[in-house]
């Protein structure tokens, strides 16, 4: 069995995603970090995770690696699963729930796994086990090596905890986050949006600009396990300096409710100061005053918006603007 003060951290990426999680997480000083399969690992204690929750905006969920050891069979399984820790760790009084996978291992029954380790908790520990639990613990078994790992987030980090109004097809932020990061945006340059929706890429751009903490306003499971300290938390959680962007962030829909949805966003994200939102079609777009920066945009696409064939139009009517308005070699799309 292992566990010591430090520990492998696991930050769950976008698919795709994983080079652009693992600068965010070089940049944000985290140690070692390396790119694995569907995400970045670093290493660290408590407060590194408390951290990654905090201040990773590419990153889905947080899973702490709190132990291991082989397990040949069910009834090793058991055993060892009974010998585990789980006081260090988790609390009596809230109650968890055990997801499991197995993979090239002799034990093969994730569900039968899940509830050896369920039942390993509610009798040695004491702690309830309930499907909709806040705390989940994520089993993997592989080569017949048994990884306990806690789901430090709960729930998706894509919920920054601003956004009361959505559209139809909203862009999570943790992918807005990333695809701005692809494009090198670093905070200096004006994001333009011509399809916002909801506001999600010229949010996000903004509180990037402003050096605002993505998770600076909700909770997480970690504040429900053993030996949480709050008030440590608390300081991390007000540290560093809000900063005043010196450029904009504009965002436009051909939908009044995008717009005021967009708008409302913006507000409960403290970034209302430094965003604009206006009605307005794609074929009408202008470039802002100011310095040139970047046009992002997420359009309808495909199957999930329904009928493809109006497409073909509203994406020629998207280039012409963006190929006359925004010159290549001072905007970048
Ligand atoms: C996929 S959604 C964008 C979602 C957005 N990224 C978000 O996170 O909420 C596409 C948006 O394009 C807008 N749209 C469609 N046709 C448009 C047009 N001709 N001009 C401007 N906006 C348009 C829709 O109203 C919709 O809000």
């Amino acid at each position: 069995m292992t566990s010591g003060t430090d520990f492998e951290i696991f930050l769950m990426a976008p698919p795709g995603f994983e080079t652009e999680l693992c600068a965010e997480a070089r940049a944000r000083s985290f140690t070692s970090p390396k790119v694995v399969a569907g995400g970045v690992v670093v290493t660290g204690g408590w407060p590194e995770v408390w951290r990654a929750n905090l201040e990773l905006r590419g990153c889905g969920h947080v899973l702490a690696r709190i132990g291991s050891f082989r397990a040949m069979h069910l009834a090793q399984l058991d055993k060892r699963a009974r010998k585990f820790p789980w006081g260090t760790f988790l609390r009596k009084d809230v109650p968890v729930h055990v997801e499991a996978s197995c993979t090239r291992s002799r034990i093969y029954h994730s569900a039968a796994a899940a509830q050896r380790i369920s039942k390993a908790i509610a009798e040695e520990l004491g702690a309830p086990v309930k499907p909709d639990a806040s705390v989940v613990i994520k089993v993997r078994i592989e080569d017949d090596l048994c990884t306990i790992s806690i789901d430090s987030s709960g729930e998706s980090l894509h919920k920054r905890g601003h956004k009361e109004a959505v559209g139809k097809a909203p862009m999570r932020e943790t992918l807005a986050a990333l695809f701005l990061r692809r494009c090198g945006f670093d905070g200096t340059e004006p994001v333009v949006d011509p399809m916002c929706g909801s506001g999600t890429f010229v949010i996000e751009a903004a509180e990037m600009a402003a050096g605002l903490k993505p998770g600076r306003s909700r909770r997480f499971a970690f504040e429900m396990l053993a030996g949480f300290d709050a008030a440590q938390w608390e300081g991390m959680r007000r540290s560093g300096d809000v900063l005043q962007p010196k450029v904009s962030f504009f965002g436009s829909d051909r939908d009044a409710g995008a717009v005021r949805m967009a708008t409302e966003n913006a507000q409960r994200s403290g970034v209302a100061a430094f965003t604009s939102f206006r009605q307005q079609a794609v074929s009408d777009l202008q470039p802002p005053e100011g310095p040139p920066g970047l046009v992002i945009v997420n359009p309808p696409y495909g199957t999930r918006i329904g009928d493809k064939k109006p497409l073909y139009a509203l994406y020629g009517a998207l280039g012409r603007p963006c190929a006359s308005g925004f010159p290549a070699g001072a905007w970048e799309s």
